[in-house]
């Protein structure tokens, strides 16, 4: 038997290794599923993807090898043990094969196998979430989502941020938009009787939450899973999906777009660092020249443009003749995604936060600016995406937040714990939300939310 070995451990020594360590494999056991196999009568060879590695291993085999009829017959999707002798190959396409010497069958794939050799569409991908994985695509996908969610915690760890697990189940809409799930046990909506005792959701946003602590450790972070019941069937929402909060005391606007700004350009960084065979992958089939853009994005300053010249921005466009489908632009109005690339993709031509918006179009917790009508927000736009980032500098002077709440119709029943933030050495705080899935979006190039999420949850859909 020879020495088990993943597939990432061995291109790293064939590709990074010394002499010695590359002498030093000769005969190995790997494990893994295979994706094709073709054999021409004398020689046969196997791409094998072990699950370990973006790439497959060529595993090569002939007819001197006893029992060969059986393994030309493997098809794709066939669980194999195999121990084979390395053999370096650098003049090929893979820097090394693997020469079958013993073989066993660990599982056997029948019936109608759903993944065949041609290339399938997402939408019909997306139906097969439970097998989709195994496709170059999501393999790709699904490890830079792991990869990314690790540079978040590196990112926020390194510089001492404490990592906070906002509830799940909570009686507060942290974002007064409405659009929270129930949690309940009941059929007939008796909250009182409930298992809580009153209403309880599933949470929208653990930034209120989040609040408190950056109260008492400084600077903190959430990392979880948040849920809202918009009807919006689009490419970029979910039901459910990830949203990292960080919040900081002693800090305001500018300190939050700093942060913002760092986070986004350190995990692009990591990612390019730690996925270069899934992110060629993406540079060559899903979005030519994404490496070169996120390079270039890591360079260049996120530009900065308040709320109310945006809307000149937009003004002018009409005047110039830009067609959008909502004609009418005016202070005061909501951006719709249209407005928002247009701004960001042709006005800025790149990463821009927009900040200062009416206080209208926002939730009650943010700061109310000295002009009285803006409030201290900031959106990160990015193009081909629009908003992955939504923050802002809070409310922390007591009688304002209370105003705040009674003018949106926010009750205060239920949130005296959050009142009283501001009461008991309540400073100046900011904090925002990354939507995980539209960062994996930006950085994958991937068009739609559906497949940046192992099992989405959207409208109608709750499959797996
Ligand atoms: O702008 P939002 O609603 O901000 C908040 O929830 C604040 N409490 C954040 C904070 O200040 N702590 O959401 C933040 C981000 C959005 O920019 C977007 O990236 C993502 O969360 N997001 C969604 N992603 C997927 N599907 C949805 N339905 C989303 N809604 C928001
Ligand atoms: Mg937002």
């Amino acid at each position: 038997m020879g020495e088990f070995k993943t597939v990432r451990e061995l291109y790293e020594v064939v590709t990074t290794g010394s002499n010695l360590e590359k002498e030093s494999l000769s005969v190995i056991e790997i494990q893994g599923w295979v994706r094709t196999n073709r054999f021409n009568g004398a020689i046969g060879f196997i791409e094998l993807n072990d699950g370990t590695y973006f790439k497959n291993v060529q595993v090569v085999y002939d007819s001197k090898l006893p029992g060969y009829e059986t393994v030309a017959k493997f098809t794709s999707g066939y669980a194999l043990s195999i121990v084979g002798k390395i053999r370096f190959t650098p003049e090929a396409k893979q820097p090394f094969e693997v020469v079958v010497q013993e073989f066993v069958v660990e599982g056997s794939c029948d019936g109608e196998y759903p993944l065949q050799k041609k290339r399938h569409g997402f939408e019909f991908l997306r139906e097969i979430a439970h097998l989709r994985p195994r496709t170059n695509t999501f393999s790709a996908v699904f490890r830079v989502r792991s990869v990314l969610s690790m540079a978040i915690h590196e990112f926020f760890q390194s510089q001492g941020f404490v990592y906070v697990h906002a509830p799940i189940i909570t009686g507060n809409d942290a974002e007064g938009a409405g659009e929270s799930f129930l949690v309940t046990t009941r059929q007939d909506g008796k909250y009182e009787e409930d298992f809580f005792g009153k209403k309880a959701c599933l949470t929208v946003s653990g930034q209120l939450n989040a609040e408190a602590y950056a109260l008492a450790f400084r600077d903190t972070y959430t990392f979880g899973p948040t849920f809202r019941a918009e009807n919006s069937n689009t490419v970029r929402h979910a039901a459910e999906f990830w949203m990292i909060e960080p919040e900081i005391a002693f800090a305001d606007l500018e300190d939050d777009m700093d942060l913002a700004e760092d986070m986004v350009k350190f995990c692009i960084n990591y990612v390019l660092e730690n996925c270069p065979a899934e992110m060629e992958f993406f540079d060559t089939m899903i979005e030519k020249g994404i490496i070169a853009r996120l390079q270039a994005l890591v360079s260049q300053d996120f530009a900065r443009l308040t709320y109310t010249r945006a809307i000149e921005i937009l003004e002018q466009a009409l005047k110039d003749g830009v067609q959008f489908d909502n004609k009418k632009i005016f202070w005061g109005m909501d951006l719709q995604s249209e407005h928002e690339r247009y701004v960001c993709e042709k006005y800025v031509g790149g990463p821009v936060f927009l900040i200062n918006y009416p206080k209208e179009i926002k939730a009650f917790y943010m700061r109310l600016n000295e002009d009285n009508k803006t409030v201290a927000a900031c959106d990160l736009l990015v193009p081909g995406i629009g908003e992955i980032i939504g923050g802002s500098q809070r409310e922390e002077r007591y009688d304002n937040l209370v105003k705040r709440m009674n003018e949106m119709h926010i009750p205060t029943k239920g949130l005296e714990w959050y009142l009283e933030l501001r009461k008991y050495g309540g400073v100046k705080h900011a904090g925002f939300g990354l939507g995980l899935e539209r960062m994996l979006m930006y950085i994958t190039g991937m068009q739609n939310i559906r497949d940046v999420i192992p099992f989405p949850r959207t409208p109608k859909n709750l499959l797996f």
